[in-house]
């Protein structure tokens, strides 16, 4: 199965990256996530100061991860001097350098790093909300260098569709979405504090809870902005999600947090598994995705569920869930009722289901 994808104007083996974070903070770091597979690397986003990062720093549950990084601890002459010019010997894959934040920083940082980077990716994570700002910060990188320039948008853009346009218009070639999502906050109940973060106690938000902010965002770039790539980031954990991310619009992905809570051998399996699960949903390939277009289908008609009884366990989830008292079980009687004058046509029994006994809501 061909894997290959194109990005930045590179042949990548296959769309898997890793997201910039703690596991591409130095070079055998870097290196390690390289032997596990990935197309391309991407650093830690290296600043003009090193970054003096709260511990704890790093909080995870299973479909979600806290952070309370920053940018590198590293200062930028350890990757100018040490890190970048080994990983320019030793790497066989493009090389993402990941650099923030301001127009200064990027006239400082941007010719330093040039001679090692393949191409950039700019974090906006603390320029603000303001597009015209991103604009600058792109035409200002423009001037200094001629490699492919990806920014970084973090979901608190109000207009993700704005953001990329300006990417475009200042030379910028692609958008990578989405940065992690916040302020955001854990709370230590029995010690009546905030468990973790910044001197206010906010963190930031990733892993597979934010999953679908991200596609939306991918899409919404993707359908409105041509001429633009976008690198889709933001919950992946497994090949099925990377497929999703292609559909919405993506041409390649990374991914952090999925290996923060189940383990680095993350990388190598969802490469391993892409194969299967591209060929289970009929895909011959990722560029077979990447140019298949997304439907939309809208409706104001409902649809009411259907109930295959052989399938049906009777355990009432339906029944507890249904926002419109319209479904009923009775397990004496082995049966289940729809009352369709007061179904909605929700589709919430549809996707509670556990035995996938309801169909019919959903289908097109
Ligand atoms: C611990 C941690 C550190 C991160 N550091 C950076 C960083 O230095 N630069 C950056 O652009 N994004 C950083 N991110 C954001 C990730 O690159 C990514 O955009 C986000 O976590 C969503 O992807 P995920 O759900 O696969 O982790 C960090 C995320 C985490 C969890």
């Amino acid at each position: 199965m061909n894997l290959e994808t194109e990005v930045l104007g590179f042949k990548l083996e296959n769309p898997i990256m890793p997201a910039s974070g703690p596991l591409v903070g130095d070079f055998s770091k870097i290196m390690d996530i390289s032997n596990r597979g990935v197309g391309a690397i991407v650093t830690k986003t290296i600043s003009t100061k090193s970054a003096v990062v709260p511990r704890p720093c790093i909080y995870a549950e299973r479909n979600f991860v806290m952070n309370a990084e920053l940018w590198s601890e590293l200062p930028p002459q350890e990757w100018i001097d040490n890190i970048l010019p080994k990983l320019r010997e030793e790497l066989d894959k493009p090389l993402i350098v990941s650099v923030g934040y301001t127009e200064d920083d990027m006239e400082f940082l941007i010719p330093k790093l040039d001679p090692f980077a393949d191409a950039f990716e700019v974090s906006t994570h603390y320029v603000g909300k303001d597009i015209e700002r991103i604009g600058r910060i792109v035409r200002k990188i423009r001037s200094l260098t001629k490699k492919p320039i990806a920014m970084k948008m973090s979901p608190h853009i109000p207009d993700p569709v704005g953001f990329a346009k300006m990417v475009k218009e200042n030379g910028g070639n692609a958008v990578v979405a989405i940065n992690s999502v916040g302020p955001s906050m854990k709370i230590d109940v029995e010690n009546r504090r905030i468990l973790f973060g910044d001197k206010n106690g906010f963190v930031w938000l990733s892993g597979p809870y934010i999953k679908p902010i991200a596609l939306a965002m991918v899409h919404a770039i993707s359908s409105s902005v041509n001429g633009i790539d976008v690198i889709g980031v933001g919950g992946i954990r497994d090949a099925s999600d990377v497929v999703e991310f292609l559909l919405a619009g993506a041409k390649a992905v990374q991914l952090l947090s999925s290996a923060l809570i189940y383990g680095k051998d993350i990388y190598r399996r969802i490469i391993d598994n892409l194969p299967k699960v591209l060929k289970k949903y009929g895909f011959e390939s990722v560029k077979d995705v990447v140019s298949t277009e997304l439907k939309v289908e809208f409706s104001l008609e409902p649809k009411h569920p259907r109930i295959d009884l052989d399938r049906c366990t009777l355990c009432g989830i339906c029944e507890m869930v249904c926002p419109y008292w319209a479904i009923w079980v009775f397990k004496d009687e082995r049966k289940v009722v729809l009352q369709e004058e007061k179904c909605f046509g929700c589709g919430l029994c549809e996707s509670r289901c556990p035995v996938d006994a309801i169909s019919g809501v959903f289908e097109r």
